[in-house]
C-alpha cells in the first residue's frame, strides 16, 4: 500500500538527489504481447495474403466487424493511422475548402492537421481545465458562417463533454469528428466513444491500447458515409452498390499483417479496460493526497473508463516545481512520464506558416499564431500537465503507489530539487 497520510516516506531522499528508487523493478513492457500475437502474424504471412488489397481482407473485414460491435455502433473502416482517419472523415462529410472545423488547443497536432489536408480551417479554441478537453462555451463563441464541423478530442483519461458539444453540433447544423485516439473501449452515457458525433476517429499507433504497431480505424455513423470513406482510403474505387461512384482517393489501406494484431488485441482489450480502470478508480483516491497535484476528476457520464495515459496537474506555486522538473525527478524514481503536448499555436510540429501548403498560403489570417491566445491550454502544456506512461497501469495498483511515493519525496524536498536542476519553478 502506499505511504498515504504516512509523513515518514518523505524524509527519505529522492532519486534525482541520490536517494532510492520509489520504483526498484521496470515497469512492464508495452505494447503487451504474447505468443497469440506471433501467431496471428505468422497465419498472415504463411497465407501469403499480407496487404490490403482488394480491400477489406477478411482479417481486416473481421476486425471492422468486431471493432463497431465493440463501441456498438457504426461501421468501421480501418485504414493506416489515426490521422488519415480524421481526413478521410472530413472528405467524406464533404468538408474542404475553406471551411472551418473547430479543434481544441491542447491535443496531438494531428487533430489540426488532419483538416488543413483536407484543404479546411482549423479554428483552435481554448480547453475545459478539469478535463483539459474542449471547452463547450469556447466552442459555441468561435462558431461562424464557415464553420461546418468540430472535433472533440476525448483526452489521456478523459472524455469531453459529448453532451454539449452535441446540442451545439445540432443547433448548428455541425459535423462531429470524436478524436477517440485515447480511448478505445470507452463510453460515455452508455454510448461507445466514436458513436456520438458523425465519426469517431481511433489510432491503434504503439503506444495506443488496441494497437497493430501503427493502424487507424473510423467509425461512420451512417453506412453511406463509410463507402464514401472506403472508396477514399481504396484510391477511389467505387464501394456503392451499383459500383459506378468514383472518389478522388489514395492507398491508404490498412494491411492484413496489421488487422491480425488488430484483432488478437481485441480479445486483450476488456481485460486490459477493467484492470486499468480499477487503478484508474486508486490513482484518481490516492494521486490528491500529495500537497500541489490535482486530480482531474472522474466524469461520472464516462461509463466505461477506457484510457489510454492518465494525466494530472501539478499546480508549481504549491508543489514547488513546474510539470517538466516533476517529470524529471519521477524519471530518476523510475516512473516514466511526460509533459505531454504543446500547445497548439506554439506546437513546434504544427507551424503551416513554415511550409508552402495551400491553406496557410490562402488564409494567413487563420494562422497568426502569435496573436492567439488560450490561456488554459497554455497552463497545462507550459507549467502543471503530467502524464503518466501506459506501462504504469500494467503493474495495478502497486504501480501507482510508486507514482504517490515518488511525488511525495519530490514535493518534500522541492527546493532542493529545483537547486539540482538549476532554478525553482
Ligand atoms: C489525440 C490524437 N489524435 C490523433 C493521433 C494520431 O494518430 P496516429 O499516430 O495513428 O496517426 C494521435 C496519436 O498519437 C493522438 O494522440
Amino acid at each position: 500500500m502506499t505511504t498515504l497520510g504516512d509523513p515518514v516516506g518523505t524524509s527519505t531522499l529522492p532519486a534525482i538527489l541520490g536517494g532510492p528508487r520509489a520504483r526498484q523493478d521496470d515497469y512492464p513492457v508495452w505494447p503487451e504481447h504474447d505468443e497469440r500475437d506471433v501467431e496471428a502474424v505468422a497465419r498472415v504471412v504463411r497465407s501469403g495474403r499480407w496487404g490490403g488489397f482488394p480491400f477489406p481482407g477478411p482479417e481486416t473485414a473481421r476486425f471492422a466487424e468486431r471493432f463497431a460491435a465493440l463501441q456498438g455502433g457504426g461501421t468501421a473502416v480501418p485504414m493506416v493511422n489515426g490521422t488519415i482517419t480524421m481526413e478521410v472523415a472530413m472528405r467524406a462529410a464533404g468538408i474542404g475548402w475553406g471551411d472551418e472545423v473547430i479543434v481544441p488547443a491542447y491535443t496531438f497536432q494531428a487533430t489540426a492537421a488532419a483538416p488543413m489536408a483536407a484543404g479546411a480551417l482549423p479554428v483552435i479554441v481554448d480547453i475545459d481545465p478539469e478535463t483539459y478537453c474542449i471547452d463547450p462555451a469556447a466552442v459555441e463563441a468561435a462558431i461562424t458562417p464557415r464553420t461546418r464541423a468540430i472535433i472533440p478530442v476525448h483526452l489521456g483519461a478523459q472524455m469531453a463533454d459529448m453532451d454539449a458539444i452535441m446540442r451545439i453540433a445540432e443547433a448548428h447544423d455541425l459535423i462531429v469528428v470524436e478524436d477517440c485516439a485515447h480511448v478505445p473501449g470507452a463510453a460515455w452515457q452508455g454510448r461507445g466513444a466514436g458513436t456520438i458525433g458523425h465519426f469517431g476517429s481511433f489510432s491503434l499507433q504503439s503506444s495506443k491500447t488496441l494497437t497493430s504497431g501503427e493502424g487507424g480505424v473510423l467509425l461512420c455513423r451512417t453506412p453511406e458515409l463509410a463507402r464514401r470513406a472506403s472508396s477514399i482510403i481504396d484510391c477511389g474505387r467505387p464501394k456503392d452498390p451499383a459500383g459506378i461512384e468514383y472518389t478522388q482517393g489514395s492507398n491508404y489501406r490498412m494491411t492484413e499483417l496489421q488487422a491480425a494484431l488488430a484483432n488478437v488485441g481485441l480479445d486483450r482489450l476488456p481485460g486490459q479496460i477493467a484492470e486499468r480502470a480499477e487503478s484508474r478508480a486508486y490513482a484518481d483516491r490516492v494521486l490528491g493526497s500529495v500537497p500541489g497535484v490535482r486530480i482531474l476528476p472522474a466524469d461520472p457520464r464516462m461509463t466505461i473508463p477506457a484510457f489510454y495515459r492518465y494525466v494530472f496537474a501539478v499546480d508549481p506555486d504549491r508543489f514547488g516545481l513546474d510539470h517538466l522538473q516533476v517529470t524529471r525527478a519521477l524519471a530518476a524514481e523510475g516512473v516514466p512520464s511526460w509533459i505531454g503536448y504543446e500547445a497548439m499555436h506554439r506546437y513546434t510540429l504544427f507551424q503551416p506558416q513554415t511550409t508552402r501548403l495551400p491553406v496557410p498560403t490562402a488564409f494567413p489570417e487563420y494562422f497568426r499564431f502569435e496573436t492567439m491566445s488560450f490561456p488554459e491550454a497554455e497552463r497545462a502544456a507550459e507549467r502543471e500537465a503530467v502524464w503518466l506512461d501506459e506501462r504504469i497501469f500494467r503493474a495495478g495498483t502497486d504501480g501507482v503507489d510508486a507514482v504517490v511515493d515518488a511525488l511525495r519525496k519530490i514535493q518534500a524536498h522541492a527546493p532542493a530539487i529545483a537547486g539540482h536542476l538549476g532554478g525553482a519553478a
